[in-house]
């Protein structure tokens, strides 16, 4: 029996670099050797109260670019969250296994509080306990995710054992971070520190569905500074993340090339940003003109997410009635 595979993007709009190589790349290398369940986390997005328009639109979107990329929705399984409810009956019945104390201290909760004081809802609190039903809902093993998530699994993990001790059952199975080189993916922003991602701002992020024109001009002005002036100086933040990005983009001569004139103070910006550019446009520009071809295909859309409700419901439907059953809910009528 193949591994099964569940992740799933938040549907806060286009996708960016971050969710690409994070996340998004990883999916489609699975895909062949695991059984794979892609999700959109329209659910995940409620916490920062989207109007009803922009949900189902970046809904869509990112449906669109899942395909874009290369998901192939006849081998995995595409789907829409709030297509399939049965997720928030777990989510429910594992919110009671999962303890304030531990949502207080998730790294992504105290980061959400600090920068929206004002939103600090509950859905934003026990955002752990969905994303662990998402997960435990297909018992899956392995979740391609970016670095910031690790902590979101180890969680996974915790509530699933939990519910195991408690009933004394051996029924959901643990599972871990996933990603195809030895370590988890962060892709810094553009703005200088951090990691990239829209909280940040469009100026950090370089989207999917950016022209090439648009990733140009992006690239140009990253925060940088007025260069290195002494022989083999360590990089400051922002220089360090301009090159880690050219590694993820560019060629590992390129690197070295650009490696060895920092190192010798020999760096000219201007040309290392060039080159970043242009090696970013020829990323993406496969994934970019594949996007335009699928936005014109309603039909195929509907499709796709159709299907995909119609066999992750097949498999939710079976977790929740046997967890049901574990629980001890029973009709009595
Ligand atoms: P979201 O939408 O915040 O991020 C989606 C995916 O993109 C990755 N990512 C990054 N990876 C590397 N560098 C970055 N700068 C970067 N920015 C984003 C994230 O790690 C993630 O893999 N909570 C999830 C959504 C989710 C989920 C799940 C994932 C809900 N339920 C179940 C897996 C399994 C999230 O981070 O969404």
């Amino acid at each position: 029996m193949k591994e099964t595979v569940v992740s799933g993007i938040r549907s806060t709009g286009k996708l960016h670099l971050g969710n690409y190589y994070g996340a998004l790349g990883n999916f489609v290398k699975m895909q062949d050797e695991y059984n794979c369940f892609f999700f959109i986390a329209d659910l995940h997005s409620l916490t920062t109260h989207p109007t009803p328009g922009d949900l189902s639109r970046t809904v869509k979107q990112v449906v669109i670019e899942y395909l874009a990329a290369g998901i192939d929705p006849e081998k995995s399984t595409i789907y829409v969250q709030s297509d399939v409810p049965e997720v928030t009956e777990l989510y429910l019945y594992m919110n009671m296994n999962a303890y304030l104390g531990e949502l207080e201290r998730a790294t992504a909760f105290k980061d959400k509080v600090r920068d929206n004081p004002d939103n600090v809802n509950s859905g934003l609190l026990t955002y752990p306990v969905l994303m662990a039903s998402d997960i435990l809902l297909h018992h899956a093993t392995k979740v391609p995710v970016g670095k910031d998530q690790e902590q979101h699994l180890e969680m996974t993990r915790t509530f699933g054992n939990r519910f195991n001790r408690l009933y004394n059952v051996d029924y959901f199975k643990e599972a871990f971070a996933f990603s195809y080189s030895d370590k988890l993916v962060k892709i810094p922003g553009l703005d200088g520190n951090g990691k990239m991602g829209k909280s940040n701002g469009d100026a950090s992020c370089v989207y999917l569905t950016d022209s090439a024109d648009v990733i140009r001009k992006k690239v140009m002005r990253a925060v940088s500074d007025s260069g290195p002036t002494e022989l083999n100086q360590p990089k400051p933040e922002a220089i360090q993340n301009l090159f880690d990005l050219m590694r993820v983009v560019s060629t590992a001569d390129t690197l070295a090339h650009f490696e060895d004139l920092y190192a010798n103070c020999n760096i000219r910006y201007g040309d290392f940003k060039k080159q970043l550019a242009e090696d970013m446009v020829l990323a993406t520009e496969p994934v970019r003109s594949r996007i335009e071809d699928i936005t014109n295909d309603e039909e195929y859309i509907k499709k796709v997410i159709q299907m995909g409700a119609e066999k992750a419901s097949e498999s939710a439907r079976k977790t929740v009635r046997e967890v049901r059953e574990i629980i001890g809910i029973k009709k009595l009528y």
